[in-house]
């Protein structure tokens, strides 16, 4: 029985009557650039994040871009963040002729390790982006004292984990200055394209992202700044707004699923003997209901190359993120880094790799895959 690592079909379809009632109700409208359906979203979807302001845009990629602009980020500064993540969190770093300064990871939650942010910091050090990744939080708790002492604005680049949770019950996008989400078809929260959303609870600096997002404009024609056309489609607003009533129960589902990955890998032995370690969800014990989200499922295991391939064969959909770390990236060579220099982030490209985790997912489904992986190592 094939698996896919996503299913969106399953997903959509029991939503199939409410979507295309709110594209027909936005089409009916012809109002398609942002207006009633894409403010009610930002609140919305603000309030989730337990935050004042969401600024809906193109992408999680725009999300951080405009972000940085907001904090005038340019050229000359430095930027902390971790080697192992989607591109776009140092891309957008560099696209301002400004600098990633690399820091490596915790190898149990894959996230940015505070305790290495010191050695990396400079007079040049303008803000940290921690991703949460996989959707589950980084410490922030570490991130945001080197912050306050060091004058640092944070990012927290949530592409991943919206709603997740940190020890606390502080959800992400709420903790620094500035969240960043992703609307992306394969989030927990995706639309029927792309799309994005900045969050903060900085009144000026919300004010200065919904004018960067119109191209600096305010009034309109009139330009302050220089921005951009970074704008969510009305279109998009109108799908997420029907999905976000959906989300917890999703989360939930993607939680149980992650408990029963446990018991049918206990059960295959094949977490005892080491080949395969499950993700670790470090907040589960602190009582916070979205301890982790699970965007992904991430296994670090043995010979994981050839397991990739040998799902491959057997229909199992599996991904790995992410092969290269941003130091070893042909397009970051320049930053003079070299292999080794960041371990951690190394031996996660090589080790891990994310297997369907999807709400949808059956326990038939979670059977096949953990019994696929186990007659791999047979
Ligand atoms: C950690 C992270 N940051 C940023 C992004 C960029 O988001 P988007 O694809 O919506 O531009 C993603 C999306 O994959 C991501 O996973």
């Amino acid at each position: 029985m094939p698996v896919p690592l996503l299913d969106l079909k399953a997903h959509h379809e029991p939503l199939h009557k409410e979507i295309m009632g709110a594209l027909e109700q936005t089409f009916q409208s012809q109002a398609f650039i942002l207006g009633p359906e894409v403010g009610k979203l930002e609140e919305r979807v603000a309030a989730y994040c337990q935050a004042r302001y969401g600024i809906g845009v193109t992408s999680g990629t725009d999300a951080l871009l405009i972000g940085l602009m907001a904090l005038g980020i340019g050229q000359g500064d430095e930027v902390i963040t971790t080697p192992y993540s989607f591109f776009a969190t140092a891309g957008a770093v560099v696209r301002l002729g400004a600098k990633p300064v690399l820091v490596d990871i915790d190898p149990v939650t894959y996230n940015i390790d505070p305790a290495k942010i010191k050695s990396a910091l400079t007079a040049k050090s303008k803000a940290i982006i921690p991703v949460h990744l996989y959707g589950q939080c980084a410490d922030m708790t570490p991130i945001m004292d080197i912050a306050k002492r060091h004058n640092l604005s944070v990012i927290e680049d949530a592409a991943q984990a919206i709603g997740s949770e940190y020890h606390d019950g502080r959800r992400a996008c709420s903790i620094g200055t500035i969240g960043c989400l992703s609307f992306f078809p394969s989030k927990n929260l995706g639309c029927l394209g792309d799309g994005g959303m900045t969050i903060t609870n900085d009144p000026d600096l919300a004010e200065r992202i919904r004018v960067l997002r119109v191209h600096g404009s305010k009034p309109k024609y009139y330009h302050k700044l220089i921005g951009g056309n970074f704008r969510l489609d009305t279109i998009q607003a109108a799908v997420l707004n029907v999905k976000l009533d959906y989300l917890d129960g999703w989360t939930k589902r993607r939680q149980e699923n992650a408990t029963r990955y446990e018991t049918l890998f206990k059960q295959s032995g094949l977490t005892q003997t080491g080949r395969v370690k499950l993700p670790e969800p470090v907040y589960r014990s602190s009582g916070a209901k979205h301890y982790h989200i699970y965007n992904q499922f991430v296994l670090r295991v043995e010979q994981r190359d050839a397991l990739m391939a040998h799902l491959k064969q057997k229909g199992i959909g599996a991904e790995i993120y992410y092969p290269v770390p941003f130091h070893l990236q042909e397009c970051f060579l320049y930053l003079g880094h070299k292999q080794g220099d960041f371990p951690e982030s190394e031996r996660a490209a090589n080790e891990t790799i994310a297997i369907p985790i999807y709400p949808e997912l059956t326990p038939a489904q979670q059977t096949e895959v953990v019994e696929t992986i186990s007659d791999f190592y047979r």
